[in-house]
């Protein structure tokens, strides 16, 4: 047992009385979990943000596997940055635009996405040129500062020729608008861009690694604990329960925060009012991986 006091969010303090049902029901309200590689990449998004506009602005590459809080990251920045309405102007700033990228490295679908974001009415039929010259122009007017284009791995989508003139593409927004792009996707999106050397240098890569037995993992599982009404203390952070969680989870955040959740619904249940591996390996939580493995056995293919 470990000797550390644990310390509970207000919120999880104040649920610690209230009914079975309201305190499970709490669970599934998605709080923001903040770990430190998150808290380092919101605060250079911000620094982007605040930045003066320069002709070589700087762009920076979110990387990592999927289910692993890429977009709940750069949706909680654009969250924090929602358009404003300029009274004396009577017009309306919107420095952050958070898109997808489209299936394919499809120019006009990628301008449109942006048109669309700033619910800017224009035919689907329209020529390249004039989608492209109505895209920079409206950027231009909201004061647009920061494009971040989730999915960016779909660059990928196209042959290689797409991608490329894609890539100019970005480089010259990003130069004409004096604008930063965050782009989020898994790590072959990187390995795009890394093909572009002009590109490449201007990408901060900000890797989002999976979770393992460490430090950093430790911090988080506290960090979750905190925010979980049980009314006894689980120690998330001891080693054999780290172990345990990084292997059920494969190591995304997404599956530990999924399992923990499951894991403290059924603490609650049962009465036990704390998740230790007992609990856990009594779940009959399969892994992401042996699920793959189950999916492909049912569809005929070998694991
Ligand atoms: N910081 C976080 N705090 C709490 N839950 C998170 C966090 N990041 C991710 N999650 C959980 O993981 C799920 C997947 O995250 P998401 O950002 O969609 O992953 P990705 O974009 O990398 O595929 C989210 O729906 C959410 O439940
Ligand atoms: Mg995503």
């Amino acid at each position: 047992m470990t000797n550390r006091v644990r310390e509970l969010t207000a919120t999880a303090k104040e649920l610690l009385n209230s009914s079975d049902d309201e305190r499970v029901g709490s669970l599934s309200r998605e709080p923001f979990v903040s770990y430190g590689t998150a808290k380092r990449i919101l605060i250079r998004m911000n620094a982007l943000l605040h930045s003066p506009r320069s002709h070589r602005p700087a762009s920076m590459l979110i990387a990592g596997a999927t289910n692993n809080g890429k977009t709940m990251l750069v949706r909680r920045f654009t969250d924090a940055n929602l358009p404003v309405h300029d009274e004396d102007a009577d017009a309306v700033i919107c420095p952050v635009i958070y898109i997808q990228m489209p299936p394919t490295p499809d120019a006009r679908q990628f301008y449109l996405a942006i048109l669309e974001k700033l619910h800017v009415p224009i035919q689907r039929t329209a020529v390249l040129s004039h989608v492209q010259a109505q895209t920079l122009k409206i950027c231009k007017i909201v004061g647009l500062k920061v494009l971040i284009i989730d999915e960016l791995h779909n660059i990928h989508g196209g042959r290689i020729e797409q991608q490329r003139y894609f890539l100019n593409l970005l480089r010259y927004i990003s130069n004409e608008l004096e604008i930063h792009i965050i782009g989020c996707g898994l790590a072959s999106a990187l390995r795009a861009l890394q093909s572009d050397e002009q590109l490449t240098n201007r990408f901060e890569h900000w890797p989002l690694p999976i979770w393992k037995n460490d430090k950093a993992c430790k911090v988080l599982l506290n960090t979750i604990e905190s925010t979980l009404p049980l009314r006894r203390q689980s120690s998330l952070s001891e080693t054999e329960m780290i172990e345990r969680i990084v292997g059920l989870s494969g190591g995304t955040i997404g599956e530990i925060v999924r399992l923990i959740r499951e894991a403290a619904e059924t603490a609650i249940r049962s009465g036990a009012e704390r998740i230790d591996t007992n609990l856990l390996d009594g779940l009959g939580w399969v892994a992401p991986e042996n699920r793959r493995r189950a999916a492909e056995a049912v569809l005929g293919h070998r694991g």
